[in-house]
């Protein structure tokens, strides 16, 4: 399959300095709220990569769950691949590609486990069907077939068939606190705009990189 000829024009109008919010933050809110607008399923999907013990690159999708000041949330299974990554190195990226918008976001920085009541907190919201799905998948572990998967799912709902879902100790949430956060904007004749914050002494300082 040859894509050389797959082939865009991206004519957007841009995104300048002036137009940025003082921090990532509130930029990236601005941003998801115009994605949103735009009718994306799962908007908040992105790309979290992370390096594995022998260096190689490590990427999937995941949902963010929640943005603040103090970082970029997400949840998963604490014997996961990625989270054994996340642990090792403490570090991970995160890429969302909201193409239909000619958008992407970069962001990297630590990552880090979040509290146990950070975690209960978010379990509490989650349907009933997807906390059964925690305790029945040992993720990232090889199985024999799907019916080993159907089979712990059935365990799991007979073990608790009497009340709410405990939140296993193995699931939880991780927050990504930036170091940097990219902003790009495709452009006419690939001169697209790129505007990164950059945490330099505490504050951010913004810089444009070529495209
Ligand atoms: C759109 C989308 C959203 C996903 N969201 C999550 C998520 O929030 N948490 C999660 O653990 N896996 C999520 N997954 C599954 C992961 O991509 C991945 O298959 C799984 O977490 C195992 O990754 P690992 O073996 O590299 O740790 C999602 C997959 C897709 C396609």
């Amino acid at each position: 399959m040859d894509l050389s000829g797959v082939r865009e024009a991206y004519e957007t109008s841009g995104f300048n300095e002036a137009d940025l919010s003082d921090d990532p933050f509130s930029q990236f809110q601005q941003w998801f709220g115009e994605v949103e607008e735009a009718g994306y399923w799962e908007p908040n999907a992105m790309v979290l990569s992370t390096v594995t013990a022998d260096g190689w690159p490590s990427a999937r999708n995941v949902l963010l769950k929640r943005v603040d000041p103090d970082g970029f949330v997400l949840f998963t299974n604490y014997t996961s691949d990625k989270a054994v990554e996340m642990d090792a190195t403490g570090r991970a990226a995160l890429t969302f590609s909201w193409t239909e918008l000619r958008r992407q976001v970069r962001v990297v920085g630590t990552a880090g486990r979040l509290t146990e009541d950070e975690s209960d907190g978010y379990w509490a919201t989650r349907p009933r069907g997807s906390q059964l799905g925690a305790w029945a998948s040992d993720q990232s572990v090889v199985v024999p077939d799907r019916a080993t998967l159907e089979d712990a799912y059935t365990a799991a709902e007979q073990r608790w068939a009497d009340g709410p879902v405990e939140r296993p100790a193995h699931w939880g949430g991780y927050r990504v606190r930036p170091q940097a956060v990219e902003f790009w904007q495709g452009r006419p004749d690939r001169l697209h705009d790129r505007l990164r914050y950059r945490l330099d002494g505490g504050s951010w300082v913004v810089e444009r990189r070529a495209p």
